[in-house]
Formats: structure tokens, C-alpha cells, sequence
């Protein structure tokens, strides 16, 4: 079909996953397996996805390094999550997640070995046993490249069982009918054909929004691309004003040192050689959950105890662990810092600063990947014909802020979940009926406004903006003042985008054309991410304001809901937090204040 001067190819599949990350890939080989045609398009090759860049490893109370539950791994999350977690979703993320690492073990994935044998379990932030009194070994870990581990294992078995991939093809938008997904539209980079795919099931599988920022530890692929399509689609996302700042990344860099350095013992210290977590964190010191390290971090650094010649950062100790520990079990962050840093860690700290890590918030879904939205009185209607899945979800499991380690196990649960349902709703080969006239014309006329565009500013000006706007003004610590600046900035930024010039006007491996399309993504991310933290006026995980030191349970525990119009309005509404189980083999975790 030709449209608007535009060849279209078209393609027809029982279920199409945009993007190829581990939860991605997880949905895709559990639909292929399940005899659903399945199509896979992704950016990038589905091995440098930004999966491939998870060290630490996967939370599963498996029990092989000491005792375990997985009520003890749901209180943990309920609580990391600063009573903003869905406990439904949660309750199902736990007592599913070792049955999910045991088939990823089964599939391939070459996890480290104890002794005797078993799946080696580090301990991580936030991971108790007996709700809160013990330390659990709850994550197991491929040495510190366990997400590269699972996404080549993962790739290879969709290969194996007939998964069709679409590599390097960019997803513009989502085709709507009537409320209803009913596939999406995608750029081949390399021919620079168009191409529509449609799917009974489009599950969005596309990562966060890291590059919101200036400093993250997520790849410059990160770009939030699923969301961005929600939201054109006029649906909303989700508790967006939760953030993960990790607390170690490479200083100046931004690259991940894992937390697994602080599970296995390392610690940090600031300018007076201090191991300063032991006064904010008395019981978990430094593994305390992300958000309180990276709030007493900021904290050092602010009242002048900071390392370095500007005393900017904070030391990552792990020299006394000895060089074999850090061989087996440590090698890809030995590289990172030698590279990132210069340091040999066998003899020096690795200097290091919070960094943004995650989106908490994202899509919003039931704990079967689909996609919900607010429907008349119902806060849990589902969309038709669309899942989202991973960290591009808001599930919401992780709530106000994530564990380490849950994460892995998120994407591969939730990628399994959506393809259990998608098995469940669809007959395979099922035939699609037409497309209703005019459906390409909006996605069509958007793509051909960016390529065209020839305004006075480049792509990489507003970028820049955007993303040290957003590092200033939506920081670790928040005041109203401050956001209610970033806020209007961000305004102008935005506004700025009508202006925006490309000077490739071509079809094929057009980067300058892609990247802007990836920036008009960003920016209506960075609209519902600062005017939702403005407008949450609690402090809550990963959300600190000095403004609103506490949390509200009263008037805050529920889920944003934001939407953006054109010109980057956002309007706000919200959901309940599901404050129930799914079985009576858990009680609902009722909300108190987090001790450490
Ligand atoms: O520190 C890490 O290895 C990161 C893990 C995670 O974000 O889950």
C-alpha cells in the first residue's frame, strides 16, 4: 500500500513484542513456544539490548545460600517499595520468580555455581529474611554479567523455536481503532522501508527513559520509545515521578558498578575515610535500599565530606575483597573502572556518585502485562490488543522505588505472564480484519513533519537542555521551588522541539531523523516526570522532597496517572494502590514507617 508518497509493507502476526530486552525476548520465545505466530522488531540487535548491561543478577528466594520464602521477598518489596507497590502483582513476582529462574537455568543460563553445585546467591539492597531481622543471599547471579547472560540464552532459544526478528527497525507508533490496538507502525533503518505490523497482542517491551537525564547508567538507547507511543495514543503512564538514582556509578561516567560489589562485601566511605552508611543505616548499612544510599551519599557530599579535588564524590571500596573474590565474581566491573575510572580495584576505591538507573513508573499494567487505563469508575480497564512488559511497565511492582535484583526478575515474570495470557486470548493464526481508513494519516504526517523539519535548533542542543534541566532540577532531592523552575524550563525546551532542524533527509541508517524521533519520546517523558513530582507533595522512595520530608499515606498513596497534549500539557489523575493478595498464603503488608 502506498500513503501519502510512503511505500507500506505489511505483515500479520497472532502477537508482535517491540523490543528485544530480556523481558522482551522472555514474551517472545514463551509466544512462539506456545504456537502463536510471533514477530519480534527491535532498534538494536537483540545481544545489545540494554539488558545486556545488568551485572548483579535476579532476586528468587531459592534458598541455596541460607533460608528463604517468598513472603519474606514480598514483605522486602512491599516495603522497598514504600507501600506504593501493587501487592497483588507483587505477591504474583515472587512466588513465581523461582520457577522462572529454574527455566532460565534450564534454557542455558550459565549462572554462577556454589560448591555443591547449586545457583549461586549473592545478598543484595533491601533482601531480608524474617521480614526485616536477617540478610538474605536471595539473588543469583551469573559472576556480574547476569543480564548479559540471560539475553544470549534467550535470544538463542527464540531462534530455536521460529520466533521471527525484525532487527533494527524503529517502532513510531501504535495503529488505534477505536480505543484498541491493533499493531504498530515501523521503521526498517536499513532500507528505510515502512513497515505495519499487525498483532492481536502489540506488547511493548521498550525499555525506560534513562537518557531523560544527563548522567545515567542506561544506554543511549534508552529512550522510552513504547511509553512515548502510549502516550500519543492518548493513554497515560504512570507514577512517572520515581526515579532510581543508583547509587554507584562511575563518577563522570555514569557507568553501573554493581550493587553485587557492596553484596559481597565492599563499602563505602567518604573524605574522613568514614564508612558513613553505619550512621544512616545502622541494620543494612550499605545495603540499605538504593534511595536511602543515594539520599545519604548526596547528604556527605553536601555538608563538604565528598572525595576528589571538588569534593563532588564518595569512595567504593572493595580492595580488601582480594583478588580472587574479585576474578570470580567481579570481573566486568574490574574493567568497567579500570576503563571508566583508571582504577585498579585490587588497590584503589572507584569513585562514584548516584546516578539514574530506572523508571519506576512506565505503562500501566495488571500483573498479566496488559496494558490498564482509567475507564469511567474503573481504575483497572484494560486496553484492547496491547501488553507492556519490563521496566517500560508500571506493573506496579517496584511502587516508589525497586530493589536491586528485581529487575531481572520483573522482566522475565512479567515477559512470561504476557505470554501465558496472550496464549490464553488468542487462537492461533486468527485472521485480522481491515484497517479502518485514515488510521496512517496522524502516524504518517508526524514522521514526514520530523524528517522535513528544518527549524534553527539541532537535535542535539535541545537534548543537551533537556537533560541537564531534568539532572538539576529533578535530582535526588527535590524542593518545589526548584521543580516548580525545572518545570517551566522544561516548558520552553519542550516548546523549543517545534524548531528543531535535521539536515538528512534520506530514508536509510538516517541517525539524524532517528535521534530526533527518539527526542520528541523523551520529552513528553520528562514533562510527566518533573510536573509529576512537582505536583506529589510527599516524600515517598525514590521521591525526596525537603519541602514534604514525610510520606502521605492519607492523601498520596494512590498512582499518578499523567497524560500530555500536543503542545506538552500534562493532566493528571489517579489509581489505587491494589492493597490486596491474590491468595491467603500472604496477608497484606500494611503500610508503617521503613526502619534500616
Ligand atoms: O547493581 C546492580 O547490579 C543493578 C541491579 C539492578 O538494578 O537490579
Amino acid at each position: 500500500m502506498e500513503i501519502n508518497g510512503y511505500k507500506i509493507i505489511e505483515h500479520e502476526y497472532d502477537v508482535v513484542i517491540v523490543g528485544a530486552g530480556g523481558a522482551g525476548l522472555r514474551a517472545t520465545l514463551g509466544m512462539a513456544t506456545s504456537g502463536l505466530s510471533t514477530a519480534c522488531i527491535t532498534k538494536v540487535f537483540p545481544t545489545r539490548s540494554h539488558t545486556v548491561a545488568a551485572q548483579g543478577g535476579m532476586s528468587a528466594a531459592l534458598g541455596n545460600m541460607g533460608e528463604d520464602s517468598w513472603q519474606w521477598h514480598m514483605y522486602d518489596t512491599v516495603k522497598g517499595s514504600d507501600w506504593l507497590g501493587d501487592q497483588d502483582a507483587i505477591e504474583y513476582m515472587c512466588r513465581e520468580a523461582a520457577t522462572a529462574v529454574i527455566e532460565l537455568e534450564h534454557f542455558g543460563v550459565p549462572f554462577s555455581r556454589t560448591d555443591d553445585g547449586k545457583i549461586y546467591q549473592r545478598p543484595f539492597g533491601g533482601m531480608t529474611t524474617h521480614n526485616g531481622e536477617g540478610v538474605a543471599q536471595r539473588t543469583c547471579a551469573a559472576a556480574d554479567r547476569t543480564g548479559h547472560a540471560i539475553l544470549h540464552t534467550l535470544y538463542q532459544q527464540s531462534l530455536k523455536h521460529k520466533a521471527e526478528f525484525f532487527i533494527e527497525y524503529f517502532a513510531t507508533d501504535l495503529l488505534m481503532e477505536e480505543g484498541a490496538c491493533k499493531g504498530v507502525m515501523a521503521w526498517d533503518l536499513t532500507t528505510g522501508e515502512l513497515h505495519c505490523f499487525r498483532g492481536h497482542q502489540v506488547v511493548l517491551a521498550t525499555g525506560g527513559s534513562g537518557r531523560v537525564f544527563f548522567s545515567a547508567t542506561s544506554a543511549h538507547t534508552c529512550t522510552g520509545d513504547g511509553s512515548a507511543m502510549v502516550l500519543r495514543a492518548g493513554l497515560p503512564l504512570q507514577d512517572m515521578e520515581f526515579v532510581q538514582f543508583h547509587p554507584t556509578g562511575v563518577y563522570g561516567a555514569g557507568v553501573l558498578i554493581t550493587e553485587g560489589v557492596r553484596g559481597e562485601g565492599g563499602y563505602l566511605t567518604n573524605a574522613t575515610g568514614e564508612r558513613f552508611m553505619e550512621r544512616y543505616a545502622p541494620n543494612a548499612k550499605d545495603l540499605a535500599s538504593r534511595d536511602v544510599v543515594s539520599r545519604a551519599m548526596t547528604m556527605e557530599i553536601n555538608e563538604g565530606r565528598g572525595v576528589g579535588a571538588d569534593k563532588d564524590h564518595i569512595y567504593l571500596n572493595l580492595q580488601h575483597l582480594g583478588i580472587d573474590i574479585i576474578n570470580e565474581r567481579l570481573p566486568g566491573i574490574a574493567e568497567s573502572a579500570r576503563i571508566f575510572a583508571g582504577v585498579d580495584v585490587t588497590k584503589d576505591p572507584i569513585p562514584v556518585l548516584p546516578t539514574v538507573h530506572y523508571n519506576m513508573g512506565g505503562i500501566p499494567t495488571n500483573y498479566h502485562g496488559e496494558v490498564v487505563t482509567l475507564e469511567g469508575n474503573n481504575p483497572d480497564a484494560t486496553v484492547s490488543g496491547l501488553m507492556a512488559i519490563g521496566e517500560a511497565a508500571c506493573v506496579s511492582v517496584h511502587g516508589a522505588n525497586r530493589l536491586g535484583s528485581n529487575s531481572l526478575l520483573d522482566i522475565i515474570v512479567f515477559g512470561r505472564a504476557a505470554a501465558i495470557r496472550a496464549t490464553e486470548l488468542i487462537a492461533p493464526n486468527t485472521p485480522h480484519l481491515p484497517l479502518k481508513n485514515g488510521i496512517f494519516e496522524a502516524v504518517l504526517s508526524r514522521f514526514d513533519r520530523t524528517r522535513n523539519a528544518s527549524g534553527e535548533h539541532s537535535t542535539a542542543s535541545i537534548r543537551d537542555n533537556m537533560q541537564r534541566t531534568m539532572q538539576q532540577y529533578a535530582a535526588v532531592f527535590r524542593t518545589g521551588e526548584t521543580m516548580r523552575k525545572g518545570a517551566k524550563k522544561m516548558q520552553e525546551i519542550f516548546d523549543s522541539f517545534k524548531q528543531v532542524g535535521i539536515t538528512d533527509r534520506g530514508m536509510q541508517w538516517n541517525t539524524d531523523l532517528l535521534e530526533t524521533l527518539e527526542l520528541e519520546n523523551l520529552l513528553v517523558q520528562a514533562q510527566t516526570i518533573i510536573k509529576g513530582a512537582l505536583q506529589r507533595e510527599e516524600s515517598r522512595g525514590g521521591h525526596a522532597r525537603e519541602d514534604f520530608p514525610d510520606r502521605d499515606d492519607e492523601n498520596w498513596m494512590k498512582h499518578t496517572l499523567a497524560w500530555v497534549d500536543k503542545k506538552g500539557a500534562v493532566s493528571f489523575n489517579s489509581r489505587p494502590v491494589h492493597m490486596y493478595t491474590l491468595t491467603d498464603d500472604c496477608d497484606v503488608i500494611p503500610p508503617k514507617k521503613r526502619v534500616y
